[in-house]
């Protein structure tokens, strides 16, 4: 016992020794590494990453190239999400459904490497075409040529048909894009 306890403090010090700390830190880098071009989806509250990859409908089973950085340490955050979706620039409705969820969140346009356009996005008054009612008797889920339509309210997304609320959370599952 005696003899085995210096042994492992020595080979976790030569560990420590082979990863130096510049590298740690390259290697925090390296999972939110720059793209050549697409759409950056910063400054999301911690935790709200995932919601963002249902809203834009990314599972991966596509193949577009995706990176995703949760709990990023952030100068203006404390912690913050970050999504960066390769080869796609975000129309304006999904930027709208993003602003139901991610208010605050920056949205950046790359080409070549550069950042071509920033846009701030803001919380919508109301969302048109975006979800479905989760009433199933709501007339926008009658066979009839129209568009769901939700106020944004504090409590959530209310149907301007029925009155139903989706709630923030639960907007990812009442999605009717594509
Ligand atoms: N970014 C990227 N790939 C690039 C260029 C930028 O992933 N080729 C990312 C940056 O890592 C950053 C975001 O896009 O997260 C915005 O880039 P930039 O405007 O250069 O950074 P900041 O000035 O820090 O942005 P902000 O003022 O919005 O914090
Ligand atoms: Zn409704």
């Amino acid at each position: 016992m005696n003899d085995r306890e210096p042994n492992q403090k020595e080979s976790k010090e030569s560990v420590n020794d082979a990863v130096p700390r510049a590298r740690k830190i390259d290697d925090q880098q390296l999972r939110v590494s720059k793209i050549r071009d697409g759409t950056v989806i910063d400054h999301l509250t911690a935790g709200e990453a995932l919601n963002v990859l249902a809203i834009l409908g990314i599972d991966g089973s596509s193949g577009e190239g995706v990176s995703v950085g949760m709990n990023v340490i952030s100068d203006r955050l404390g912690r913050k999400d970050i999504v960066k979706v390769e080869d796609r620039e975000l129309s304006q409705s999904e930027v709208d459904v993003l602003a139901v969820i991610a208010p605050e969140a920056t949205i950046n346009i790359i080409r070549d490497y550069a950042v071509v356009d920033k846009k701030r996005i803001e919380r919508p008054t109301a969302v048109t075409g975006l979800l479905f009612c989760p009433n199933r008797n709501c007339i926008t889920n009658a066979n009839e040529p129209i568009n769901t339509r939700f106020i944004v309210l504090d409590e959530g997304l209310q149907c301007d048909y029925c009155g139903s609320i989706v709630r923030e959370s639960e907007v990812p599952t009442y999605l009717d894009v594509a």
